[in-house]
């Protein structure tokens, strides 16, 4: 088969395109024949190999050559013990392990998929598992009125996050490149901040929820922009951040009433299905940005490390 393979960390042009010889499922997996894959800033951080916690499980190079998780596709076999799906399953989800998405044909567990709606295309698809289960996780208890901030809003997981807490009544502050300001007041958003030339954590007692995809920042500082009882949730981001805000947490709850905390956001197929029903009903859409064949991989890994994609890069199989 053919697939995107990338044997160490690096920049886009450790990515090409070769074959490998196909897999077969194990007795509780299955084989899809993939339609199309998308690209997160997961696998920007798989492609680089930082933060850190992008190599666990592959310290020194990827412990599966073949990147990519989210994907849309048709089943094509299924091992001895799975009953749930045939071949000829229109199926779609992230795949466990992060990887393995971008071939023509990959063999997983179906635990964490779905079946694909027949209104929604293998295009559509694929770009809904990691970004919508992010949005939905995150979002969850927002209410009419309650003012959102969601900083790396420009990118796969925030366009999401932005298009959903609209729905749900909120008044969103996107924060992201000034270039994407438009595209960003085209998804929904109230107010947009240019991240090079403003700094949110300066918006005192401003926010009902920070949702924050690029953490960066202390939690000591970010705190200060929760209204009483706020909420800011760490997505991603630094390592260090990551580590401080999971100690630092309980303490500022304690001490302030705001949650401070990491959002783990598991792969699961629960929130899956609920995200894409909110597609399915028009209340939220996934964005393409752009969509490539696989041969082009490494292109579409180039605009993915160059930031220059606004919503997400589809990659398309035969
Ligand atoms: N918590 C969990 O369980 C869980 C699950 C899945 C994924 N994640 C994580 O969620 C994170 C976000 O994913 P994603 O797919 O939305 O990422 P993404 O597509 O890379 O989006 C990040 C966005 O933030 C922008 N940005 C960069 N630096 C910024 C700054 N200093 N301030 C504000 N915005 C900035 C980026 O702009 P440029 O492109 O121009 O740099 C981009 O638009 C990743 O770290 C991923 O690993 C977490």
């Amino acid at each position: 088969m053919r697939a995107a393979l990338q044997d160490r960390y690096g920049t886009p042009e450790v990515v090409r395109v070769g074959d490998l010889p196909d897999p077969v499922p194990a007795a509780d997996q299955i084989l899809i024949e993939v339609k199309a894959a998308s690209l997160n800033g997961s696998d920007r951080e798989n492609l680089s190999g930082r933060p850190f916690y992008s190599r666990v499980g592959g310290l020194r190079r990827p412990r599966d050559p073949v990147p990519g998780s989210d994907v849309a596709g048709v089943v094509a076999a299924v091992g001895n013990a799975v009953s749930e799906y045939a071949p000829g399953d229109e199926v779609f989800g992230e795949l466990a392990g992060y990887r393995g998405g971008l071939a023509e044909l990959v063999a997983t567990s179906p635990k964490l998929l779905a079946r694909k709606p027949p209104g929604l295309s293998f295009t559509e698809a694929a770009a809904i598992p990691q970004a919508g289960s992010i949005a939905y996780r995150s979002t969850r208890g927002v209410r009419p009125g309650d003012r959102v901030l969601v900083n790396g809003a420009g990118g796969a997981g925030g366009a999401f996050v932005v298009g959903l807490a609209k729905h749900l009544g909120a008044d969103v502050t996107a924060v992201d490149r000034a270039d994407k300001a438009d595209y960003l007041a085209g998804l929904g958003a109230d107010d947009t901040v240019d991240f090079a030339t403003e700094d949110w954590s300066d918006h005192r007692d401003r926010y009902d929820l920070i949702v924050d995809l690029v953490a960066h920042r202390s939690p000591y500082r970010v705190h200060r922009a929760l209204r009483k009882g706020g909420s800011y949730l760490l997505l991603g981001g630094h390592t260090r951040i990551l580590l401080a805000t999971l100690t630092a947490g309980p303490a500022i709850r304690a001490a302030t009433g705001k949650q401070v905390k990491v959002q783990v956001v598991p792969q699961s197929r629960e929130d899956l299905e609920a995200v894409t029903a909110l597609v399915t009903e028009g209340a939220v859409a996934p964005v393409i940005d752009r969509i490539y064949p696989l041969e082009e991989t490494p292109e579409a890994y180039a605009r993915l490390a160059a930031g220059d994609n606004q919503g997400k890069i589809v990659i398309k199989l035969p």
